[in-house]
C-alpha cells in the first residue's frame, strides 16, 4: 500500500503543532494506518528545542484522552521539505517562514492547515494560546480535531487512488 508524511509546524513546537502531531497520530492509529501515515512535528523557532510540550498543553490534551508526554520539540530543517509529503503551518507567521525557507530548499509546498482541511471553522489559523488562560487550549484542540479528521479522510482517499 501507498504511504505518506506529514509535518505539523507552529512557532515553539511546544503547544500547537504537538498537539496536532498527537491527535493525528491517534486517529491514525485508530484507522489502522500508522504503517501508511508517518507523523511529526516541529517548530520555526529553536527556544523550546528538547523539551516536552508545554505543561498546560499536555492536561488539556489527557483531558480528552490524548498522550502527549513523550513528544520532544525540534526545529524544522531543509531536509524536512523533502522527507515529508505535506508541510503544515498553524498560522500565516509560521507559513510566511516556511515559505522563505521553501524558496532555498525546494521540495514539499507548505500549506496551512485549517485553510486546507478545516471545514465550518470560520477561521483559517490555530490561534497561540501560550500567552493565553486554559480556554485557549481547549480551543486549540476543537480546531485541530476538526481539521485532523477531514485531513485523515483526505489521506484515506489518496492512499486508496
Ligand atoms: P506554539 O506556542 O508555537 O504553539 O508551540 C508557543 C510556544 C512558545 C512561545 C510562543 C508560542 N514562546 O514565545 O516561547
Amino acid at each position: 500500500m501507498a504511504s505518506t508524511s506529514v509535518l505539523f509546524v507552529c512557532l515553539g513546537n511546544i503547544c500547537r503543532s504537538p498537539t496536532a502531531h498527537g491527535v493525528f497520530a491517534h486517529m491514525v492509529e485508530q484507522a489502522g494506518l500508522t504503517g501508511q501515515i508517518q507523523v511529526d512535528s516541529a517548530g520555526t523557532g529553536d527556544w523550546h528545542v528538547g523539551s516536552a510540550p508545554d505543561p498546560r498543553t499536555c492536561a488539556a490534551a489527557r483531558e480528552r484522552s490524548y498522550d502527549l508526554s513523550m513528544l520532544r520539540a525540534r526545529q524544522v530543517d531543509a531536509a524536512d521539505f523533502h522527507r515529508f509529503d505535506l508541510i503544515l503551518a498553524m498560522d500565516n507567521q509560521n507559513l510566511a517562514n516556511l515559505q522563505r525557507m521553501h524558496r532555498q530548499t525546494g521540495g514539499s509546498t507548505p500549506g496551512l492547515f485549517l485553510r486546507d482541511f478545516g471545514h465550518g471553522l470560520g477561521v483559517t489559523e490555530v490561534p497561540d494560546p501560550y500567552y493565553g488562560g486554559a480556554d485557549g487550549f481547549d480551543q486549540v484542540l476543537d480546531l485541530i480535531e476538526n481539521a485532523s479528521r477531514h485531513l485523515l479522510k483526505h489521506l484515506q482517499q489518496t492512499l486508496r487512488s
